[in-house]
């Protein structure tokens, strides 16, 4: 049986068909195909909590996400994306998923894992499952990529980052939502009570159940900050689990609550446009308090 459609659906609908037409003969076609997607856009925020440990005080966590190779994005990008964060010094990388568009078919293996092992932290480089990293058999090929780049896989578990042997926080990876089989009282069971704690999830929505549990601080993407939105409409496609949080920073819950962070990631899927939501790389910098 066929749902009805909704009035804001029915003009998503149709102001995405005009956005389509419109595209294809216009200077939006050129923007949103050429010039958007390559305006990575750099946001700076304060990741701070009276549970940050004095050493951690300063230090600099880059993320990045949902880099799509294949489809839009491609090495020459990522190149250039490597020299920007290390530019920064970031003490700790983090990859919040979706690294291939199609993992199966991408064919330039080789040359993607000698770019991401420039990457460069004194504190480690840690990354998560995306829907796009399980799809087409990829799960493996992410895995071999990213750990022979010197990345740490975090599937459902938590490892502690130490700076001195008096501070440490805890860094909490979980695994997909749509694709994978998150399981956060897995992922959190070594995580020590009142100890600073990052969860990473590739699906934001997530972050409802995470703020169940004690974490303070929520890293995640998949959202593409909606890709393609229509002025006063918003966006024109947006994917499972990024529904409630699409772009940007939230506070979740009163007591204790839960900040999140949704990176607008780099690349694109389905659609190779970007229209309102700029391509993003975040730098985050610890202070305790
Ligand atoms: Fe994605």
């Amino acid at each position: 049986m066929t749902k009805p459609l909704t009035r804001r659906k029915f003009i998503k609908r149709i102001a995405g068909t005009m956005f389509t037409l419109l595209g294809i003969s216009s200077v939006g076609y050129v923007y949103a195909h050429r010039i958007e997607p390559s305006m990575l856009e750099i946001n700076h925020l304060e990741m701070s909590h009276s549970l940050i440990p004095f050493g951690f005080n300063g230090k600099k966590i880059v993320q990045f996400s949902d880099t799509h190779l294949g489809f839009q994005y491609n090495l020459h990008q990522l190149n250039e994306l490597v020299s920007t964060i290390n530019d920064f010094a970031p003490d700790i990388i983090l990859f919040t998923g979706d690294l291939m568009d199609e993992p199966n078919k991408f064919m330039q293996i080789n040359q993607l894992r000698s770019i991401l092992q420039k990457l460069h932290a004194p504190l480690g480089k840690y990354c998560i499952y995306g829907n796009h990293d399980h799809g087409g058999y990829g799960s493996e090929i992410y895995r071999d990529i990213m750990e022979s780049a010197g990345f740490t896989v975090l599937l459902n578990q938590s490892v502690p980052i130490h700076f001195d042997s008096s501070s440490k926080i805890y860094l909490t990876g979980i695994d997909d939502r749509m694709l994978g089989r998150p399981d956060l009282p897995l992922a959190l069971k070594n995580v020590p009570s009142n100890t600073f704690s990052i969860l990473l999830s590739h699906a934001p929505d997530v972050a409802d159940d995470a703020s169940q549990y004690p974490v303070q601080w929520q890293l995640s993407g998949h959202s593409h900050g909606g890709q393609v939105k229509i002025p006063f409409l918003g966006a024109l496609v947006i994917p499972p689990f990024a529904r409630i949080y699409q772009e940007g920073l939230y506070k979740i819950g009163n007591n204790k609550p839960l900040m999140l962070y949704v990176n607008r990631g780099l690349g694109t899927t389905r659609l190779p446009f970007r229209f309102m939501a700029k391509p993003e790389l975040t730098v985050f910098t610890l202070r305790s308090f």
